[in-house]
């Protein structure tokens, strides 16, 4: 009797065994190359300089991803609710233009007349003018689709430089890039003349932020892991 209980018992564990395998074999969603990202080197050394920074916003604005100030002082972010909100310099918050979505990140300054660079995980690259009005200027890049523009910045002659964080997922299912490790982030750029969108450089680990420096020798991108 409680030999067959045991041999029960031995069956149902072997079973839910298999069938996790089965359900892992068939339904995982990432698949993972390469050994997991190296620590990063202690090329900087240690600061607790974060501890003394001041929260602006916090309670009201969802999920800032991306700051820019502008040349009077106003700060600008996209939010998760398809706002992009401006602090005045009075420190009082507003919710300056809604562009929708719930995937706002990386916003930028675009030609120095008030109008935004805009990046939204789901569409692409968005510019949003001053009055309000928001344009689609990219949602793919030779043939494939921009799954997760991140952050952008606009070079004097009107080029843009832009990530994209993932060619394998959407900004729903980050954490699976993550997971994978594979790498599959590009820095893309817009022409403004022609409107084509070419790759700069691929196989980045989640590629982020963009920066020009002042000679804009160079495009400076951040890769979120590696
Ligand atoms: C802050 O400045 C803005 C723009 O000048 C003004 O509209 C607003 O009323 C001010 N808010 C406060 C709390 O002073």
């Amino acid at each position: 009797m409680a030999q067959g209980l045991l041999d029960a018992a031995g069956t149902a564990v072997l079973a839910v065994a298999v069938s996790l395998a089965v359900h892992v074999a068939l339904h995982c969603p990432i698949q993972p190359e390469g050994p997991p990202p190296r620590r990063p080197a202690a090329r900087f050394p240690p600061n607790n300089l974060l501890q003394n920074l001041e929260k602006l916003g916090e309670g009201r604005l969802s999920a800032p991803e991306d700051v820019y100030v502008d040349a009077g002082g106003e700060v600008y972010t996209a939010t998760r609710d398809g706002w992009v909100q401006r602090m005045r310099a009075n420190r009082s918050w507003e919710q300056w233009r809604f562009v929708g979505g719930t995937g706002l990140l990386g916003v930028a300054p675009s030609a120095g007349d008030g109008a935004m660079l805009v990046c939204d995980a789901d569409k692409g690259l968005l510019k949003l003018e001053e009055d309000g009005r928001v344009t689609l200027l990219a949602s793919a890049a030779d043939g494939s689709t921009i799954r997760f523009a991140d952050a952008a910045v606009e070079a004097s002659d009107g080029t843009i430089y832009f990530s994209d964080a993932s060619t394998r997922f959407n900004f729903d299912n980050w954490y699976l890039d993550f997971l994978e490790c594979r790498f599959t982030g590009r820095l893309l750029k817009y022409d403004p003349r022609t409107g084509e969108v070419s790759v700069v450089l691929d196989g980045l680990g989640f590629a982020n932020g963009v920066a020009l420096p002042p000679s804009e020798a160079f495009v400076v991108v951040c890769e979120t892991m590696r």
